[in-house]
């Protein structure tokens, strides 16, 4: 009898409670709600303080399996404005907080750093102004900070980097400014790095070689300064490497050939001195490599051609000198290879034809001299061949007209001489076609605009014959024509 009194007891107390009583990590939650103009319908309707807890039923809550603690908030997207009050802290069971895609602004609460269970915070894309609190420094559980796409300036605190298992940093685009911090190479376990789009000054420390776990690393469009640290060699699983767009000077390292799992690596646009290590041919996973405007010199390395993935390869606006490797043919899955304005001389090898899914061949402003060689115009893939400021000779093979992909034929000045096929254009992509400055001849193909994509035609300084094809006037598209200087004859059509 006794029994059944203490638990008739306990349900009423509990009842009671219920009705009266809303739990600390409810009432937390609603305080929340007071630093916000305009609370998002979704919370307004499910945020209900007769509740006796919040796990039950408000949106974006989530709790322990007693139903007794919030464990995780996600808010992510629900167009929250206004600031991210302190009392977030006192949700003290918290291990997972998503506010990422709102509009808060005003700056990030350092109480957060006493959410001492915190494993993941992602505060990205949002309008955070001011400087990334120190005591975030004090999340000892967190492997996965997301700070990025915010407004935070000043310097990144060096407390972020003492983080035993941090995993992932994410703080690019942002206005954050000073050094990369010192203690870098004291995070054994960070995999992903990205601190690109900010206004980092400084150099890459060499104790980044002491990340080795390191597999992401952006650091692209700061004002980094200085030289490569040789110690990124020891970054064995590498994958992401992207520092374009500094004022990085030195020579590339990577010279160990220890990079099996190298995905993409970007250095363009720099000022670095030397040639392209050819180690780079060992990182046989490699898909990406770009180092554009970087001031490079010396050959490209034929071991290049092991690169079975490679797809994209951009050298241009360099110093590179020698011939095109003919061992590039063997990089299968190449989509867009770029080594323009270079000093590469010698003939285009006929190897390149063997890269059938080539869409962009980008070679212009080179030395390059002797035929284009006859494969090349059976890549049917093709869709930008800029070949532009060479020595090139020969002839438009017929197989020119099958090239339906082709939208930018641009050969000026160079030394191609003969008749045009004069199916070119037939069932075709063209937009622009620059032959200017060679030494074709015959008559202006008919059907250059057959495509009704035709916007500039230039065929200024060679040697064309007959008249001007009527068919032009009907290229509506057409806004760029130039014929000077031909041996063009008849009127001038009228639609001109
Ligand atoms: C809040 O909860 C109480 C009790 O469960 C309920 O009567 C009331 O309708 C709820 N209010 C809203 C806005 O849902
Ligand atoms: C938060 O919710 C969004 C949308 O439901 C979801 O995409 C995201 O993965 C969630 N975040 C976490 C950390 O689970
Ligand atoms: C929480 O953090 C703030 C600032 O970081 C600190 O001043 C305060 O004492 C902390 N509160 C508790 C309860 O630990
Ligand atoms: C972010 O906040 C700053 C200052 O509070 C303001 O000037 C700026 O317009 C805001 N940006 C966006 C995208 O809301
Ligand atoms: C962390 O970095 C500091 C200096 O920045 C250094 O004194 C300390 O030994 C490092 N700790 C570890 C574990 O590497
Ligand atoms: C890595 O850290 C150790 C000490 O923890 C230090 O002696 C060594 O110089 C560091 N390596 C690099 C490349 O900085
Ligand atoms: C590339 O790999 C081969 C075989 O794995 C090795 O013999 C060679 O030394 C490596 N070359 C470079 C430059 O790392
Ligand atoms: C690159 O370095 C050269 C010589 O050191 C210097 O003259 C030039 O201004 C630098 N360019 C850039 C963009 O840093
Ligand atoms: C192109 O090559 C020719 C012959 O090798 C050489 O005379 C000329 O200087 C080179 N021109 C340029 C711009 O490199
Ligand atoms: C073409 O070759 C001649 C010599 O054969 C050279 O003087 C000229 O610089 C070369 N043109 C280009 C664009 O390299
Ligand atoms: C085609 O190439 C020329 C260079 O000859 C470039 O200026 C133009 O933007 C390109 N047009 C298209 C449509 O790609
Ligand atoms: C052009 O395309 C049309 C329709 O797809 C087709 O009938 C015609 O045969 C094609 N002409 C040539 C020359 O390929």
């Amino acid at each position: 009898m006794a029994y059944f009194a203490v638990l008739q007891f306990l349900w009423l107390s509990a009842s009671i409670c219920a009705i009266s009583a809303l739990n600390s990590d409810g009432r937390t939650l609603l305080s929340l709600l007071r630093h916000w103009t305009l609370i998002p319908p979704l919370i307004k309707s499910s945020w209900n303080a007769s509740h006796s807890t919040p796990c039950s039923s408000w949106v974006g809550v989530q709790c322990d399996r007693n139903n007794q603690f919030v464990v995780s908030l996600n808010l992510s997207g629900y167009g929250i404005s206004d600031h991210l009050g302190p009392e977030i802290s006192h949700l003290n069971y918290l291990r997972t907080i998503d506010l990422s895609m709102n509009r808060f602004s005003g700056p990030i609460p350092s109480e957060l750093g006493n959410s001492s269970l915190l494993e993941y915070l992602d505060l990205s894309v949002n309008n955070f102004t001011g400087q990334i609190p120190e005591s975030l420094g004090n999340l000892n559980s967190l492997s996965y900070m997301s700070l990025y796409r915010n407004s935070l300036t000043d310097i990144i605190p060096e407390s972020l980097f003492t983080i035993p298992h941090l995993q992932t940093i994410y703080l690019h685009n942002n206005g954050l400014t000073g050094t990369i911090p010192s203690n870098v190479g004291n995070m054994s376990d960070i995999k992903i790095l990205w601190l690109y789009g900010n206004q980092l000054s400084g150099t890459i420390l060499p104790s980044i070689g002491n990340c080795t776990s390191l597999q992401e690393i952006y650091l692209n469009e700061n004002q980094l300064v200085g030289s490569l640290p040789e110690s990124l060699d020891y970054l064995e699983h590498l994958a992401y490497f992207d520092v374009s767009s500094n004022m990085l000077e030195g020579s590339i390292p990577f010279v160990s050939g220890n990079c099996k799992e190298m995905n993409t690596m970007v250095f363009s646009f720099n000022n670095f001195t030397g040639s392209i290590p050819p180690a780079f041919g060992n990182c046989s996973s490699l898909t990406a490599f770009a180092a554009v405007s970087c001031a490079l010199s010396g050959p490209i390395p034929s071991s290049f051609g092991q690169l079975s993935w490679l797809t994209i390869l951009y050298l241009s606006v360099n110093h590179l000198s020698g011939k095109i490797p003919p061992e590039l043919g063997n990089c299968k899955s190449l989509v867009d290879l770029r080594i323009d304005e270079n000093q590469l001389e010698g003939e285009i090898p006929s190897e390149i034809a063997m890269l059938s899914q080539l869409q962009s061949l980008f070679l212009f402003t080179n030395n390059l001299t002797g035929e284009i060689p006859l494969g090349i115009w059976k890549i049917q893939s093709l869709q930008y061949l800029l070949l532009y400021k060479n020595n090139l000779t020969g002839e438009l093979p017929i197989e020119i007209t099958e090239l339906k992909q082709l939208r930018n034929l641009s050969l000026f000045e160079n030394h191609f001489t003969g008749v045009i096929p004069q199916g070119l254009g037939i069932n075709s992509s063209l937009v622009q076609v620059d032959l200017t400055d060679n030494l074709f001849t015959g008559p202006i193909p008919p059907n250059l605009c057959f495509g009704n994509q035709l916007r500039t035609l230039n065929l200024g300084l060679n040697d064309f014959l007959g008249s001007i094809p009527p068919s032009l006037g009907n290229c509506s598209t057409l806004t760029r024509l130039i014929l000077k200087k031909n041996h063009l004859t008849g009127v001038i059509p009228i639609f001109f």
